[in-house]
């Protein structure tokens, strides 16, 4: 039996889809390329945006298109929300949503004898705890992500998440520590925290973010650990001495702004002002002075008008961003946003996109050139050409340069020389020791 694999969205699907593969791996199953002809098809899906239901769509009809018999299981957040659409939809058997992955072996048998189509979509604000799911592996052996955290209490005006994910709920720190340990284990070099609402870890258990950081930064053998998305107000001065005092902690946190003008922040019900974001960035870097900060930014959210995007645009300049990530605003139904009287035209919404994109070439240029003439320590995860090879620094920097001999996995010293469009030229020097 052959299984195939699609992930749509965010990190937390992905990690989510392999753990799946495992599961299906480990019930004998081949795992094959979507592309090919599969016994069953895996489509994790996203919600996020319109684009995102769209994109689900079109892939669950391309699985149908390669194999019409094969069973087609579709999961995430598009199916979570949208189960009945997704279960009408000729050729879909499966619709799972957020929560009963684990039982995806199970339900594909009972499809297989019965002949009839299952939707297992519960509520996901009932009764629910943290899904244990089974150890990832991929064969890379280089990152792997580990979910340490799933839902969100937040409810900002314009997200559908919390509706498709239920409450906040950690992961025990035991299990993400031995996942942790079992993933050092088996060769990876870094490991990346992810959640829904990462910054939240422990709220529900009484702990936070950093008693679980400070524990995993010093389990033997790592040698990078990487925190993904944290809510500015989630930034302590605990969690930044603790990244000061831990090497193995990369210089990188991903804060999202999602506006950099205070009227539509309010609007969107974040817990912040421009003014308290900037002073998180200025302590961070008082600490850091090296650290990436990268961000989510949206454009065209209800009633934001030609003045507060200039505001969120010269905002996010004077942050001086290694990275942009734009989201045109998307009104998702059940959302109080959708409802606002004042949308944004779909041209005007465009244009400021392209805006943002500009700031953001330029802001990680900026960046980027800081570091020309420095030698910094890459992790290497994939040959880019023959004899070239690329990685990250620590600080996010993707940096390529070659060498001829297999380096992926390595930790290697580059030099960096000058940088391109997205990525920066260096000048390989050597494996440190124990390196490799
Ligand atoms: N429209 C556009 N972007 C959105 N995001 C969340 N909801 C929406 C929406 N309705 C963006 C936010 C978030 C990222 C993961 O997706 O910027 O940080």
């Amino acid at each position: 039996m052959k299984a195939a694999f699609y992930t749509l969205g965010c990190k937390v699907n992905q990690t989510e889809t392999e753990a799946l593969s495992g599961i299906f791996r480990g019930g004998g199953y081949e795992i094959v390329p979507f592309e090919e002809r599969a016994d069953v098809y895996v489509i994790n899906t996203c919600t996020v945006t319109n684009m995102g239901d769209r994109k689900s769509r079109q892939i669950i009809r391309r699985a149908i298109k390669i194999n019409p018999e094969a069973i087609i299981v579709v999961m995430g957040c598009y199916a979570q929300i949208a189960a009945d659409e997704v279960s009408k939809i000729p050729g879909v058997d499966i619709v799972i949503g957020t929560q009963d992955r684990g039982r995806v072996l199970e339900l594909v048998e009972e499809v297989r004898e019965a002949h009839r189509p299952l939707n297992v979509v519960r509520d996901s604000w009932q009764g629910v705890s943290f899904e244990e799911l089974p150890l990832i592996e991929q064969e890379s052996r280089v990152r792997a992500t580990l979910k340490i955290e799933e839902g969100c209490n937040q409810y900002c005006t314009y997200c559908i998440i919390p509706y498709a994910r239920g409450p906040i709920r950690s992961r025990p720190p035991e299990n993400a520590l031995s996942e942790a340990a079992h993933l050092i284990e088996a060769g990876y070099k870094e490991l990346v925290l992810t959640g829904i609402h990462t910054g939240a870890y422990g709220a529900d258990l009484g702990l936070d973010l950093n008693y679980l950081v400070q524990r995993m930064a010093v389990l033997p053998g790592l040698r990078r650990l990487r925190l993904s998305s944290i809510e500015p107000v989630e930034i302590t001065d605990e969690l930044i001495q603790t990244i000061v005092a831990n090497p193995t902690i990369c210089r990188h946190l991903h804060i999202p702004l999602q506006s950099g003008c205070d009227r539509v922040l309010a609007r969107m019900h974040r817990p912040y002002t421009t003014q308290k974001f900037a002073a998180v960035v200025e302590r961070l870097r008082e600490a850091l002075p090296e650290i990436a900060i990268t961000t989510d930014i949206i454009v065209g959210f209800p009633g934001e008008s030609e003045t507060d995007h200039q505001a969120s645009l010269e905002f996010a300049r004077s942050m001086q961003f290694a990275g942009i990530h734009v989201f045109k605003y998307s009104p998702r139904a059940g959302t109080p946003a959708a409802g606002y009287p004042d949308q944004v035209r779909p041209e005007v919404k465009e244009h400021r996109s392209k805006d943002l994109i500009d700031l953001a070439r330029l802001s990680w240029r900026r960046y980027a050139d800081n570091f020309i003439g420095q030698t910094v320590e890459v992790l290497v995860e994939q040959a880019t050409k023959p004899d070239e090879w690329e990685g990250h620094t620590d600080n996010y920097l993707r940096v390529r340069f070659r060498a001829a001999k297999d380096l992926r996995g390595c930790l290697v010293t580059v030099k960096l020389d000058k940088a391109l469009k997205e990525y920066l030229q260096g000048i390989y020097m050597e494996m440190p020791r124990g390196g490799g």
